[in-house]
């Protein structure tokens, strides 16, 4: 079987991967097999973040993003990242802003044409692009400052332990001005420094079918959003907490996502959207996740898992059950 969506996420699936060939036992895999295939990627790519306040028109900006970032190019990946701002202290008022990630698999001359004819409103400045290699690329990517040196990657993380929660939703058509505002307010309202990501699809995500990989998630897909909250290790209670309200920001989302059913991305594991206890297998439950992760694709993989691990030795909370246990 081949298995590439678990992996990937947007349209550089031909840049970081080729073809995996695995064979699906929980949600986890037996590598069998593992083909490079290789895309040249130019010399020097460009990257940028941009942010914009409420009183920049970060509203506005995303609204307009949403039309046209997945309609764009597939050498641009462009990325919108509402997030709280300030509020660190409660001296300060808490303010929600909009990140602009991108990347652009070519020169800032060419990226700057590109955003002037479908994107003005973003305001690129030639200031705000930086060149680099593509291996450079993955420093800005991992949040690094640009110009930290590569071997950074080399580091072990250490410090303090971070607890977080992630949720995920599909969105499908363009969520207006007015909803945007609601949402930023509900941000701010609550009592956590929350962040979103919202991934743009389009591009080559919407050419590949929902049934050629066990990833679903293709056309008709404006962008994916990832619903994230941290937080140290403060016991118990403050997880508990903190969970919850992200759990509030997700139900307030509901009539702007995908809903029958609510979509969700497998990558982003959440315990909320169905789960059965690790011990036992119980098909009724698995099909609950199983659809939100995999729509029609569920059914396919219970029967590939039914071949491979018929006793069902692999499991988690939200594995794929082997065929046996449908009744
Ligand atoms: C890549 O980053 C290193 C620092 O780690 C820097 O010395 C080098 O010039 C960069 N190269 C390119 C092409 O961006
Ligand atoms: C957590 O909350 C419970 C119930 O309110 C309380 O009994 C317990 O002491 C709290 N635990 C901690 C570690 O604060």
């Amino acid at each position: 079987m081949l298995e590439e969506g678990f992996l990937i996420e947007n349209q550089w699936e031909k840049i970081y991967f080729g073809q995996l060939e695995v064979v699906v036992v929980a949600s986890f895999g037996v590598i069998l097999s593992w083909k490079i295939r290789l895309v040249p990627v130019p010399k020097k790519v460009t990257v940028f973040q941009i942010s914009k306040t409420l009183e920049q028109g970060a509203t506005d900006v995303v609204h307009r993003w949403q039309i046209i970032a997945h309609k764009l190019p597939k050498d641009i990946f462009l990325r919108a990242m509402p997030m709280i701002v300030n509020g660190r202290r409660e001296s300060t008022e808490k303010k929600v802003a909009v990140l602009f990630f991108c990347m652009f698999l070519g020169n800032t001359k060419k990226l700057m044409a590109l955003m002037e004819k479908r994107f003005p409103e973003l305001g690129l400045q030639i200031r705000d692009c930086n060149e680099m290699s593509w291996v450079n690329s993955t420093i800005f990517w991992a949040g690094f400052p640009v110009g930290t040196p590569i071997d950074v990657l080399l580091d072990r993380p250490k410090g303090t332990q971070v607890s977080f929660k992630s949720k995920s939703d599909y969105v499908k058509s363009v969520i207006p001005k007015k909803s945007l505002e609601k949402i930023w307010k509900k941000m701010i309202d609550l009592d956590i420094e929350t962040w979103m990501q919202w991934n743009p699809y389009g591009g080559r995500m919407s050419e590949i079918s929902e049934s050629e990989t066990p990833f679903t998630h293709r056309a008709g897909n404006l962008f994916k959003i990832q619903y994230f909250a941290s937080w140290g290790d403060q016991g118990i209670n403050v997880s508990n907490r903190n969970i919850n309200m992200l759990r509030d920001l997700y139900a307030s989302m509901t009539s702007y996502v995908s809903s029958g059913p609510r979509e969700a991305f497998l990558n982003y594991r959440d315990l909320d959207i169905g789960s059965i206890s690790s011990n036992h297998t119980s098909f009724k439950d698995a099909q609950v996740y199983g659809f939100k992760y995999f729509k029609g694709n569920f059914q396919r993989l219970v029967k590939v898992k039914g071949k491979v691990d018929p006793d069902n030795f692999f499991k988690n909370e939200q594995s794929i059950p082997p065929a046996k246990y449908q009744v």
